[in-house]
């Protein structure tokens, strides 16, 4: 089921889902949170970084995975999804480097990649609550529109539509990789919790197709549907067309 939380926008947006994050860091003695890149959870890393500077987070016991990386960039290179968490939130509040996980885009072995990430989410115990965003193309992680929805991390070849929307990252659109390393959408859907973050007018279409329309691996975040935990945080732009 999804709970959809609406907000006047996206400021909002980051101080509703920073709360539900921390909550889940107080509540638990060794949160596992699944972690996402994308512009949408800046804000709210923004905000969870000024809580921990005015001590009211702690994140001594948090572990993190994050859901995705770019395969064939190395973890310092700075358009490396490694490389965000890092600037974003990792290096502005009290985690440890060693608890915090992304895939290692650098390992050209992709399946040893891929299965050895889904070792280390098993090895954590799972994930309490998974941070999503949501693409153009309705992609999460970057599990893309496919006929059939993938089940574990995996290695995608990246669609079109996706490169060119990540593109403004990067000096142009043939320094994009064309590849990436994600979380399936077994892996995804076997969190305790998801909170979905979207903001924008230009996420309504698909936002309404994800909410409303069939479940199809054509749209992946349709999936969520079928979660008993979701709870949608979305600006009234997003919501436009709902
Ligand atoms: C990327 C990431 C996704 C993210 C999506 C949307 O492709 N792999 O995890 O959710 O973009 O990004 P944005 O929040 O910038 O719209």
């Amino acid at each position: 089921m999804i709970q959809i939380v609406k907000v006047k926008d996206y400021a909002t947006l980051s101080k509703k889902a920073a709360m539900y994050i921390a909550a889940e860091i107080v509540q638990r003695e060794k949160p596992v949170l699944g972690l996402a890149t994308g512009s949408t959870p800046v804000g709210t890393y923004q905000v969870l970084r000024e809580m921990y500077q005015e001590g009211k987070l702690d994140f001594t016991a948090v572990r993190s995975v994050n859901l995705d990386e770019y395969r064939g960039l190395a973890p310092e290179d700075s358009h490396s999804y490694r490389y965000f968490m890092n600037q974003e939130l990792f290096h502005h509040v009290n985690i440890a480097k060693e608890n915090t996980h992304v895939p290692d885009g650098s390992l050209s072995d992709a399946q040893e990649a891929c299965e050895s990430y889904e070792r280390l989410i098993e090895s954590l115990g799972g994930i309490h609550l998974q941070i999503l965003g949501l693409g153009h193309d309705g992609h999460i992680g970057f599990n893309e529109p496919s006929d059939s929805f993938p089940a574990k991390t995996h290695c995608v070849q990246l669609t079109e539509e996706t490169i060119s929307a990540n593109q403004r990252f990067f000096n142009s659109k043939d320094e994009v990789p064309r590849e990436a390393y994600t979380m399936g959408i077994g892996t995804i859907m076997q969190a305790e919790k998801i909170l979905l973050l979207v903001s924008g007018r230009d996420k309504a279409a698909i936002l309404k197709k994800v909410l409303e329309g069939p479940v199809s691996p054509e749209v992946p975040a349709s999936i969520l549907q079928f979660h008993k935990n979701v709870i949608l945080i979305a600006d009234e732009d997003a919501l436009s067309k709902c």
